[in-house]
């Protein structure tokens, strides 16, 4: 199909639970059932000072909640309605329900009546894979305004029995609104590259509560419907692939890291990050970072560091970003745009 069209991020929006998580306040209630954990360790290993976490009681803070008020600024930001939305893509793997999708629950929230709603799980690559998609959408003119979440509301999801994991984790959302744009705009989404590698699906998943594992009382007892992670290895290869990403990004646009405005990697761990600036040699105060207020919000670490620096001006018209992550599956992506 020709590609007359190409697509354009017009406004980002992000929306956080109330309730802030201290590393103390996790190390505190993780004592009271017998695991052991503290500030200094968890700051010096992850980076992660506080995080925030939902109230599964109050509907106002359920994951297509956050969805809706990230959603909402952004359109804000974008000068657009909801009625004028095509597409909705929610990013997420810990889905309001497990059916319907997530996105048709915020496609209600938001009233927009138009659109045509899906989820996308690719864990922390899920706005990656979602703004790829909605870029597809775009520019073949099917769709002329997208919106992208990534939101997650993972507490619930985590085994507190499991220091190496459950310190790692936050609840939050944001959103992009994604629209046609002329090809030869000069403000647009210049590439994406995607990739996954199911033969790592157990480095991080939940065992039960699927379809292949009915969560009985015994499994219950066991965690197995919790997060189950090797960091360890995670970890590996997340800062080999990180830099591969990013050089894949680069390269298909005749691009240096010297011709990059800012770096906007997965908010996973702060050592994660450190090492693939290191690998890449690419200085740190060119990468953006919200990781130590909320921690890995998984989907929604990417729009929301990026709605926080727009907003605050780091951002600035023309500039080059370079959006890299990874996550379950294992999932991988990045996407090159200038802003
Ligand atoms: N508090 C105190 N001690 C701890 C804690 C904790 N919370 N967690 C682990 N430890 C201990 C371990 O038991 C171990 O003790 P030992 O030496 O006596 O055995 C020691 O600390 C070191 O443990 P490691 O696992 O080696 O610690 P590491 O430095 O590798 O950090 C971590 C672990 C933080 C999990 C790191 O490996 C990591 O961040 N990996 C990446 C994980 C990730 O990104 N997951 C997200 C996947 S993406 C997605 O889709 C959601």
């Amino acid at each position: 199909m020709s590609q007359s069209f190409a697509s354009r991020i017009t406004g980002v929006g992000s929306a956080f639970p109330e309730t802030r998580v201290t590393n103390t306040d996790l190390a505190k209630k993780l004592a009271k059932l017998g695991v052991d954990t503290n500030d200094s360790w968890i700051q010096e290993r992850t980076g992660i000072s506080e995080r925030r976490f939902s109230d599964p009681e109050n509907p106002a803070e359920h994951n297509s909640s956050l969805g809706f008020l990230a959603a909402q600024k952004a359109l804000d930001m974008a000068g657009k309605t909801a009625k004028e939305i095509d597409q909705i893509i929610y990013a997420t793997c810990s889905p309001d329900t497990l059916m319907p999708s997530t996105a048709c629950w915020l496609q209600h929230k938001i009233k927009a009546s138009r659109a045509w709603a899906m989820d996308i799980n690719a864990a922390c690559t899920g706005f990656i894979y979602g703004v790829a998609t909605a870029d597809q959408f775009v520019r073949t003119g099917a769709v002329k305004t997208a919106l992208v979440v990534g939101g997650e509301v993972l507490h619930p999801l985590l085994n507190w029995e499991d220091r190496g994991s459950c310190i790692l984790f936050g609840d939050g959302a944001g959103a992009a609104i994604v629209e046609q744009v002329p090809s030869d705009s000069p403000r647009r989404i210049l590439s994406s590259h995607l990739l996954s590698d199911g033969s790592y699906c157990e480095l991080f998943y939940i065992p039960a509560g699927g379809s292949n594992m009915e969560t009985t009382p015994e499994r219950y007892a066991q965690n197995l419907h919790k997060i189950k992670m090797n960091g360890k290895e995670i970890f590996k290869i997340a800062v080999r692939t990180l830099s591969d990403f990013a050089h894949r990004a680069l390269k298909a646009n005749q691009m240096t890291l010297d011709d990059l405005d800012w770096f906007v990697p997965h908010q996973a761990n702060y050592r994660i990050i450190k090492a693939v600036a290191k690998r890449l040699k690419f200085p740190m105060d060119k990468i953006l970072i919200n990781l130590d207020r909320y921690g890995n919000t998984s989907a929604a670490t990417i729009p929301t560091v990026l709605d926080e620096a727009v907003r605050d001006g780091r951002i600035k018209e023309g500039q080059t970003l370079l959006l890299d992550s990874f996550g379950a599956g294992l999932t991988y992506g990045s996407i090159l745009l200038r802003w």
